[in-house]
């Protein structure tokens, strides 16, 4: 198994030759099934296709994570409950319903703008998983508001209501023509939390490569993969440091800026 890799594979096919118990921390923000436009996976499974295909990549993660591994998955409404019956089945325990709220939320023009996402948090044990609490303390209301003498001085463990932007498309963290970029905040908690340096996290859906980019910052090994060449080509450019951020091109001097607001397309669902 190589480490600190990116494939331009389908995720299946590359987990299924990563050997048993072997990873430490995997963090999944597969396509929701809600019709976004990529550039090469097909986001409008039937309901029966996308709950088998959620089914297979999850065994396969469960199969590869070390006993002390964990797994944080982030979906929409219109699967989660779907994708927290199969952790649950696979073998994982539950640990957190985080809720991921954007405050950037996507317009809508017939119901309430959507502006979270779930990220279900589960280990593969009940009770041996690394959580470094030290890592990822925040000031407490006990401490800020209060000046309580009984609050700990190094913070509290964080809620499981996460407040993070969005990277919507006018942000200069925007790193190209992909509509679902995580915010590297979001990961940095995750990762802080459930790996240590020298630990190795997979990514099995790439995208632009958040999550390997955190991971190599915080001094973590990483695995990712994506379906698309285009998207395949950025992460390695984005881990490479080959991305003028001023001038959005990579290397060889693909154009990677995103060409309008992908926010908008949000605006066509439900
Ligand atoms: C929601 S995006 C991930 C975004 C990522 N978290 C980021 O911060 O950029 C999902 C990605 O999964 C990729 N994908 C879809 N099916 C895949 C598969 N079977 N194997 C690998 N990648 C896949 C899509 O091309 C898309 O880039």
């Amino acid at each position: 198994m190589e480490i600190n890799k990116v494939y331009n594979e389908d995720c299946l096919k590359i987990m299924q030759n990563i050997p048993q118990n072997s990873i430490d921390l995997i963090f999944a923000d597969p396509p929701f099934n809600i019709g976004i436009k990529y550039d090469k996976y097909n986001d409008n499974l039937s309901y029966d296709d996308y709950y088998n295909w959620s089914e297979n990549w999850i065994s396969e993660c469960y199969r590869i994570l070390k006993k002390e591994g964990s797994i944080y998955i982030a979906i929409g409404d219109e699967f989660a409950a779907e994708i927290n019956i199969i952790l649950k089945r696979n073998g994982f325990y539950f640990r957190n319903w985080i809720i991921w709220y954007y405050t950037f939320g996507q317009n809508q023009r017939k119901k309430f703008s959507r502006s979270h996402t779930h990220i279900l948090y589960f280990t593969k044990d009940k009770d041996n998983f690394t959580f470094n609490d030290n890592n990822i303390r925040v000031p407490s209301a006990r401490q800020l508001i209060y000046n309580d003498k009984r609050a700990n001085p190094n913070g509290k463990i964080p809620d499981d209501v996460w407040q993070i932007s969005r990277v919507c498309g006018t942000f200069k963290e925007r790193l190209g023509d992909h509509p679902c970029q995580m915010p590297e905040e979001l990961l940095d908690i995750i990762i802080k939390a459930s790996s240590n340096e020298n630990d190795i996290v997979l990514d099995p859906f790439g995208g632009t490569g958040t999550t390997s980019a955190v991971s190599k910052k915080l001094k973590r090994n990483y695995i990712t993969m994506d379906i698309s060449e285009t998207y395949y080509n950025l992460i390695k450019d984005r881990l490479d440091g080959k991305i003028d951020n001023n001038l959005k091109k990579s290397s060889n001097n693909r154009v990677v800026e995103k060409k309008e607001d992908f926010s908008t397309l949000f605006d066509n669902f439900g």
